[in-house]
């Protein structure tokens, strides 16, 4: 037990001593504003909101190897031809990036290199009226503060030496990105108190074996925080990807069973993208459920609508579900092209080729209203589809002429349309439960 004294209570009228008054002030102001400096890439600008906001940190994550002091030498040269922008990397020589640099065909550009480590250095060459507009620092867990005895990388390291280069950046009104490892889950290694200090957390992600690379928002102060931007890895570098669904379709066979087209959302641009499944009869007693670029917990959720509501049967047999192109996909908004992609499989009956599926499943087996489903459609009907299963509208607004709208109230409806005529292999037929 710990004794606390109460503080006494001023008397009437009298005010607390010590402290100084604080302004307080309106929510209009007259302080306009800097324009955002855009990097030239529009993918990138898209995600951060519109350009880089001056005087802010941006904290930029990813796995080793996916490209992400790559993707900033591209923008910092793209930004040295409009302004003044450094890269300092503490992991590479300077010949080493130079290297890059030619490889990625920006040689030429004014960018200032440096190849440093040590906070004292790098704050005493930044600090002063004409610092640089951009700052790339690659990476944080490579720099170090001498005032502290620990190793780069560590707790407390990392966190000073971002406390220094955000409060020069704000006081110099320059942008600083950070690059940061990750760690083996997959978050940014080093205090959590990083992604708190910074104004936007960005992860570069993408899987191994596809060349496409998608940059996330994750926080943005400035921004949505739903945006991706869309890259593909070549030899000359990253190159942009202004149109995502055509590319991830670009491999796609079609009128063969168990693969539907969703047409997703992914912040405010549409995505179409191929999702495939596979229902085979399982040689184990525990049949096997493996997911890549979806949630495994919410396949296990449709399965079991399916199974409880539609009378779809899949409990001897291993299930795999796959997003082409490497994406993952965090909309419910899927759940009906998973659907029609599992029961595709079962019955054997292709997904109408010219379809695009989309809508959330609820536990009762009904098809659920997702949103922005005119721009949906219209993406879809722009790469040439010609119909789409989706849910059933509560008004018709915004009518397209150039796409067949098959509106789905229960899931029950989609197993109907995917029964091939009650001769399945292991589905009933649909409609009589649930
Ligand atoms: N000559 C080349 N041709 C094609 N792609 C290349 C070439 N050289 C490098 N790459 C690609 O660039 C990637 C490395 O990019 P980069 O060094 O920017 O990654 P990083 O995220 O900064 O890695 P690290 O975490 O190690 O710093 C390689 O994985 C490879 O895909
Ligand atoms: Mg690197």
């Amino acid at each position: 037990m710990v004794e606390e004294t109460a503080e006494p209570a001023l008397p009437k009228g009298q005010k607390r001593s010590g402290g100084r008054q604080i302004d307080f002030v309106g929510l209009t102001g007259m302080s306009d504003p800097p324009p955002r400096r855009t990097t030239g890439i529009a993918e990138l600008d898209r995600v951060t909101g519109g350009g880089l906001v001056p005087g802010s940190a941006i904290l930029i994550g990813g796995d080793p190897g996916i490209g992400k002091s790559t993707l900033l030498l591209q923008a910092t040269a793209s930004l040295a031809r409009g302004g003044k922008a450094a890269y300092i990397s503490g992991e590479e020589s300077v010949d080493q990036i130079r290297l890059r640099a030619q490889r990625l065909n920006v040689g030429d550009a004014p960018v200032m290199l440096a190849s440093a480590t040590a906070m004292r250095d790098i704050l005493a060459s930044l600090d002063h009226a004409d610092a640089p507009d951009v700052v790339v620092i690659d990476s944080i867990q490579t720099m170090f503060v001498d005032s502290l005895d620990s190793a780069p990388g560590t707790v407390a390291q990392v966190r000073a030496s971002a406390q220094e280069l955000i409060r020069t950046a704000k006081r110099r009104g320059f942008t600083v990105v950070l690059v940061g490892h990750v760690t083996k889950e997959g978050t940014i290694a080093g205090p959590k108190v990083l992604e708190h200090m910074v104004d936007t957390v960005l992860y570069f992600e993408g899987e191994r074996g596809h060349q496409f690379r998608i940059l996330r928002a994750v926080k943005n102060r400035y921004g949505a925080t739903d945006e991706i931007g869309v890259f593909e890895m070549t030899d000359g570098g990253l190159v942009e990807v202004a149109n995502p669904s055509e590319l991830f379709l670009a491999d796609r066979r079609e009128d063969v069973s168990g693969a539907a087209v969703f047409a997703g959302m992914e912040g405010s641009r549409p995505v179409l993208v191929e999702v495939q499944a596979l229902v085979a009869p399982s040689p184990f007693s525990t049949p096997r459920r493996t997911v890549v670029g979806w949630d495994s917990g919410r396949l296990a959720m449709v399965m079991a609508v399916l199974e409880a509501r539609c009378g779809v049967e899949m409990a001897g047999a291993d299930v795999f579900l796959n997003v082409a192109g490497g994406l993952k996909i965090a909309e419910p908004a899927m759940d009906l092209a998973v659907a029609a992609a599992l029961v595709s499989s079962l019955t054997g009956v292709p997904v109408p080729k010219d379809a695009v599926v989309f809508g959330e499943i609820g536990l009762s087996g009904e098809v659920r209203v997702v949103s922005q489903m005119d721009t949906r459609l219209k993406e879809a009907a722009k790469l040439g589809f010609g119909r789409a299963l989706m849910p059933a509208r509560r008004k018709k607004a915004g009518k397209n002429d150039d796409i067949v709208t098959t509106e789905l109230a229960q899931l029950s409806e989609l197993t109907l349309l995917l029964d091939d005529g009650g001769h399945a292999r292991r589905i009933p037929r649909a409609g009589n439960r649930g």
